[in-house]
């Protein structure tokens, strides 16, 4: 009898396992969700189906009529009860992410400071920042802290053209100005075989507005980030800047250079808290101007991230932070702001 029950019971997770790994090529190859949903069915454009929870009906009930038509439809005589059963086994025996398989840098900016990372191979990122232009103290409750003042807008795109190359290119509302440039993986983390990653950006930004005596520079900024435990990720961000003074005539320094410190404490798979600090080492320093800080809360959900953040600058890239071109004119001088990124797949 017992003997016998055994049998079973080992034939059962016999048949769980091949069910398992049918449901693995159902998934992968046959009816390809993994394009959607992950290779590890991690989560991508669909939702995270490893270790699902919902009940076999509930999967049945979205792959013969998808809640959105972001998702095609399987009808029965594509794809079999028998087949959904085996995928059903397989996504439920997938462990879902944790924290310590998150990417060490969840986006290709910390808040202002670039990080190491790049946009995933054949995605373009969208990103668009805000700064509101009135400081929380000066808004206080009755402006709604700031949210209901005008704000600075920047956008700008980065498409991963390979594992260590992405073009981008933005445009901040600050003197009108174009940003390009690309960026470059020097190392990748774990090619050393520690959690250790270095970038650059190299490119440049021309300005446009009237009086402006120098309008393009030539701008380098170096990420280099090491994660520290599954929890926390640091860097160093060394910026050089050619023309920093955008107002100077002839004879003002030619370059100012910078550097700037972040970090990013992981609450989660999908929250971080972030904060970077970046101050002028040398060259040209604008009069009257104080280093810049960020500090922000940062929700990270398949190919969306949002920052809400508190910062001392209505400026959103560190080009301009190397000559200290931070203002110290508004009260409080805290304002918030937001970053808003989607990544889109093709
Ligand atoms: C073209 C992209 C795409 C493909 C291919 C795809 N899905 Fe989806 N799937 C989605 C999206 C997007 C959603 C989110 C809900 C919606 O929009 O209908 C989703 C939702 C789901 C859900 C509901 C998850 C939840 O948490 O509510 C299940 C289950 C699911 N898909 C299973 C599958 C299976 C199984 C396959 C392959 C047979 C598959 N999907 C193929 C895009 C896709």
């Amino acid at each position: 009898m017992l003997v016998a029950l055994a049998t079973l019971a080992g034939a059962a997770t016999e048949a769980a396992a091949q069910d398992a790994a049918r449901g693995f090529d159902l998934f992968q190859t046959t009816f390809e969700c993994a394009s959607c949903h992950g290779a590890a069915a991690e989560g991508g454009l669909g939702p995270t189906l490893a270790g699902t929870r919902l009940s076999l009906d509930e999967v049945r009930r979205q792959v013969r009529a998808p809640s959105s038509r972001r998702m095609p439809k399987f009808p029965q005589d594509e794809l079999s009860e028998e087949h959904l059963e085996a995928i059903y086994v397989y996504v439920q025996s997938m462990q879902p992410p944790t924290l310590a398989e998150k990417a060490t840098w969840w986006n290709i900016e910390l808040l202002n400071l670039p990080t190491p990372a790049l946009p995933a191979r054949g995605d373009l990122e969208l990103h668009f920042g805000h700064r509101f232009s009135e400081s929380v103290a000066d808004a206080g409750f009755g402006g709604l802290y700031g949210l209901d003042s005008f704000a600075s807008p920047a956008f700008w795109f980065s498409y991963g053209l390979h594992p260590r190359i992405a073009p981008y290119v933005g445009r901040s509302a600050n003197f009108a100005t174009w940003e390009y440039g690309v960026k470059i993986a020097l190392l990748l983390e774990g090619q050393l075989g520690v959690p250790l990653s270095v970038a650059a950006n190299i490119g440049g930004t021309s300005l446009d507005a009237d009086r402006l005596a120098n309008t393009s520079r030539f701008t380098l900024e170096v990420p280099i980030g090491i994660r520290a435990g599954n929890r926390v990720a640091l860097q160093v961000v060394p910026v050089f800047t050619t023309n920093p003074d955008q107002f100077g005539g002839p004879g003002s320094p030619n370059s100012s250079t910078a550097i700037g410190f972040g970090g990013s404490f992981k609450l989660s798979t999908k929250f971080s808290l972030d904060g970077e600090y970046i101050t002028n080492v040398g060259g040209f320093a604008r009069a009257g101007t104080v280093d810049q800080w960020q500090a922000g809360l940062t929700i990270h959900v398949r190919k969306h991230w949002f920052s809400l953040l508190l910062t001392n600058s209505d400026f959103t890239t560190p080009d301009f932070m190397a000559g200290g071109t931070v203002p110290t004119g508004i009260k409080g001088n805290v304002r918030l702001g937001f970053n808003l990124v989607r990544a889109f797949s093709f």
